[in-house]
């Protein structure tokens, strides 16, 4: 299997590490800075035999290297500085993802797609709308990432093995987004029953702010690594055919009431991609929150194709 990760920052070259390494797939890391997909593959090709594992990454600034690829992540983009929202870049984003997916329609028009660009519901639609490929083989890994921040923070509280926690949060990657406590669990039980509700609304905020209290600290960038893991999650779902369920952007018809528009919900990732969106029932406030969401990425789509109008 092979999987292409265009953009050898932060996240796509964790992303590539962590692909290889856990042996999910052989890797094409591709950017268009001179040097560096290049150096950063022939870095991690130098510390397979000490890693152990025996993929084949390769690194350059040609689109063709994306040829056959099963899996394509984009990775490419601007990531926030402190004081930006993710919506902040969406003028520089959707420029240079729409480049980017205009050359892989060439290069990968077969492969299932990943996004990971901020602002991430909407890059994740404008290159649907470029790729035109069915609904099942493009997505937004969001939803894994914010699950896995909600199970880390969870854990922490708890002070117990963050394996044994399991969450989710739906909605669009933003302020807006929607973790659900009553569907989380440790060890089985419902966290409902192990943490106050008080303590509980800071966690969901400490999820919600996730992202940002990252790039607080960084200043220079973003998150890489949990942003890589639920990649490498995502991927291994899909190339291993595993039918792992977790929340990821997709493009909702009519499910939860919501239509034409990328947010996060859960679905079942296997090999041919997102293989089922799954309709929860959600209380009121929790689907009124969804909607809200839901809006937020619908208004913000709508600017973007008011800037390409202008
Ligand atoms: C984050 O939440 C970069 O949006 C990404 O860390």
């Amino acid at each position: 299997m092979k999987v292409t990760i265009v953009g050898a920052g932060n996240v796509g070259a964790t992303c590539a590490q962590r692909i290889a390494e856990a042996d999910i797939a052989d890797v094409a890391l591709i950017d268009i800075a001179e040097g560096l997909a290049a150096g950063k593959a022939l870095d991690l090709t130098q510390a397979a035999p000490l890693v152990g594992h025996s993929r084949r990454i390769v690194g350059g600034e040609d689109y063709t290297l994306a040829e056959g690829s099963d899996v394509v992540v984009i990775t490419a983009g601007l990531p926030r500085k402190p004081g930006m929202t993710r919506d902040d870049l969406l003028a520089a984003n959707g420029k240079i993802i729409t480049q980017i997916v205009t050359e892989l329609k060439q290069t990968a028009p077969e492969a299932i797609y990943i996004m990971v660009a901020n602002p991430l519901d909407v890059t994740t639609y404008i290159a649907h709308q470029v790729l035109g490929v069915p609904r099942e083989r493009i997505m937004g890994m969001a939803g894994a990432l914010d699950s896995v921040r909600f199970r880390a923070f969870i854990a922490l509280e708890l002070g117990c093995a963050p394996a044994d926690v399991q969450a989710m949060v739906l909605g669009g990657h933003g302020d807006s987004m929607v973790p659900l406590p009553r569907y989380a669990t440790a060890g089985g039980m419902a966290i409902t029953e192990l943490i106050s509700s008080s303590r509980l609304d800071e966690i969901v905020e400490r999820t919600r702010q996730g992202g940002t209290e990252i790039v607080s600290h960084l200043k220079t960038g973003g998150a890489f690594y949990a942003p890589a893991a639920g990649v490498a999650q995502m991927v291994g779902a899909i190339v291993r055919d595993e039918k792992r369920l977790m929340p990821a952007s997709v493009l909702l018809r009519g499910e939860y009431g919501l239509d034409g528009v990328f947010v996060g919900v859960p679905v079942k990732l296997g090999a041919s991609g997102v293989e089922e969106i799954i309709e929860l029932e959600l209380t009121e406030e929790e689907l009124s929150a969804l909607h809200d969401s839901a809006e937020h990425v619908r208004r913000t789509v709508i600017r973007w194709e008011e800037m390409q109008e202008a």
